[in-house]
């Protein structure tokens, strides 16, 4: 079940929240503590106003939560709501047994009893969840997750407490992947909101309409992307609506990592099928891969990792994302020569693909001696991105590699100083924003364009083949925008 979380000042703003997530939602929750004062007082009329279950939660201070009167008043608000046909009531784990429940009671109303705790995951959770649960109702616990290991204790949850009846919230950006693969921690509902009430909460469209998280099983295939950051990335977009268009009962997650051995455990705990791998992981994962393509090996970067009998194989479809849009200028022999900034990752599989195909490369670069390593790799030129003006006017392609000019380093133009003929075709492989700072250049001059955008659909096309073993459904128009 999705549900939607409302935060908001008056009872008006909530009902048009519900009425316009509707479509989204299985049941919501009125956090009353936001309410204004007077909208608190008829918080209970609340529920005859929407067509929905609505959980009745008035949250601490202490909490998360904007309640900061005594707690008889609590108790006194939380009775006078109950009046209303509420379907649930949040209780926290340390109030002790009294009127509100036995109110909630006598009225067939659902007890949730939450435990929050915003440090951290407690080393004792799994027995803090089963303690909870043997207070009657429905166990829940957020919790807020500093680093992919929290990610793995949480996931584990299920395993430890099968039968308990619970609500299970990650909190914070390392808690996205699990607020959407809730069902994988047993948790019986996640939580979304329309103005993030709590940190990593995603709204109810993108859970329901991208991730369809509702209607995941115990069968769906899970893939995702490893990175950091990660949050940015367009992949899930590629690949959840090619399943949806296959009717594959699969998931694409985006997985913020900061540790990729923890995510290795939990790619064995969650029997993950593939995924892909971004900024910064491309080299570190190759030592986890017991089996790698002529491409991988020669380029000496992964982006797609996928499961195969007994380990993990490493593919990569980078190199044929950059260079399938500019094939056609390259076999008409309009591109014959590259001028390529940056000597990261990425860069790495750009210049394998150009020398692939007999263009001839000079690599600019920050640090020299990265650009002097890959030169030496790839057999072409190389020199520092100090000189960049010197090579003005004398390429057919000019390829920016670099993070520089990607949000929020927008104003950035790491070829500065750089001289178009307006002859060139310029390729930004950045795709936010589409028009980096480096392409209003190049547009100036008369430059033909090629986009970032083109290069992530280009090689999410050929992932989604490695991950499916189908090809991806030609009737979905990909537009990142
Ligand atoms: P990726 O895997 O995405 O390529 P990377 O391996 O960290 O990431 O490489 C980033 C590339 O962008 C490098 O070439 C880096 O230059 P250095 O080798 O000197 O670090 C380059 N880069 C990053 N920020 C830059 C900036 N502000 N200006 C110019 N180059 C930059």
């Amino acid at each position: 079940m999705i549900c939607l979380t409302l935060a908001h000042k008056t009872i008006d703003e909530c009902v048009s929240d519900v009425r316009m997530n509707r479509q989204y939602i299985d049941l919501c929750e009125l956090r009353v503590d936001f309410l204004c004062d007077k909208d608190r007082e008829r918080a209970y009329l609340f529920p005859s106003l929407v067509d929905v279950p609505v959980i009745l939660t008035v949250r601490r201070k202490e909490d998360g939560g904007a309640y900061s009167a005594s707690e008889k008043r609590r108790k006194e608000l939380l009775l006078r709501c109950l009046d209303g046909d509420f379907a649930y009531v949040d209780i926290e784990s340390d109030i002790k047994k009294g009127d509100v429940e036995e109110k909630a009671k006598q009225k067939g109303v659902k007890i949730i009893r939450s435990l929050h705790d915003f440090s951290g995951v407690p080393s004792d959770i799994y027995s803090k969840i089963y303690n909870l649960s043997q207070k009657g109702g429905i166990a829940k616990v957020c919790l807020y997750l500093n680093s992919f290991s929290d990610v793995l204790t949480l996931f584990r949850i299920q395993e430890e407490l099968k039968g308990v009846e619970k609500i299970v919230i990650g909190m914070g950006p390392y808690g996205v992947c699990t607020r959407i693969l809730y069902h994988f921690l047993g948790s019986i509902l996640t939580f979304a909101s329309s103005n993030e009430a709590a940190p990593g909460q995603l709204s109810a469209a993108e859970l329901k309409r991208i991730y369809r998280a509702d209607k995941i099983n115990d069968r769906t295939a899970i893939y995702g992307i490893i990175g950091n950051p990660v949050s940015h990335s367009f992949s899930p977009v590629i690949h959840n609506q090619g399943f949806k268009t296959i009717n594959y009962n699969a998931v694409y997650v985006p997985f913020l990592v900061d540790n990729i051995r923890a995510f290795f455990s939990l790619a064995e705990t969650l029997k993950i099928r593939g995924f892909s791998v971004t900024i910064p992981f491309k080299n570190e994962v190759l030592s986890f891969l017991g089996n790698v393509t002529r491409e991988v090996k020669q380029i000496g970067s992964c982006n797609t990792v996928v499961r195969v009998p007994g380990m993990w194989k490493g593919i990569n479809t980078d190199y044929y994302g950059f260079i399938a849009p500019v094939l056609p200028e390259i076999e008409s022999s309009r591109i014959k020569s590259a001028l390529v900034i940056g000597a990261g990752g990425a860069s790495k599989a750009i210049v394998w693909a150009l020398r692939n195909y007999g263009v001839k490369v000079i690599i600019l670069n920050r640090t020299l001696e990265r650009a002097e390593d890959l030169a030496r790799m790839n057999f072409c030129q190389y020199d520092s991105l100090d000189n960049i003006s010197k090579y003005s006017k004398t390429v057919d392609l000019i390829v920016q590699t670099t993070p520089s000019g990607m949000v929020p380093y927008e104003d950035e133009n790491p070829a500065e100083g750089y001289v178009f003929s307006g002859n060139e075709i310029a390729y930004d492989i950045v795709y936010k924003p589409k028009m980096t700072k480096f392409l209003i250049e190049a547009e100036k001059a008369g430059c033909t364009l090629k986009f970032g955008s083109q290069m992530l659909i280009e090689q999410g096309k050929l992932q989604f083949e490695a991950f499916t073993g189908y090809h991806y459904p030609q009737s979905i128009i990909l537009d990142e925008e």
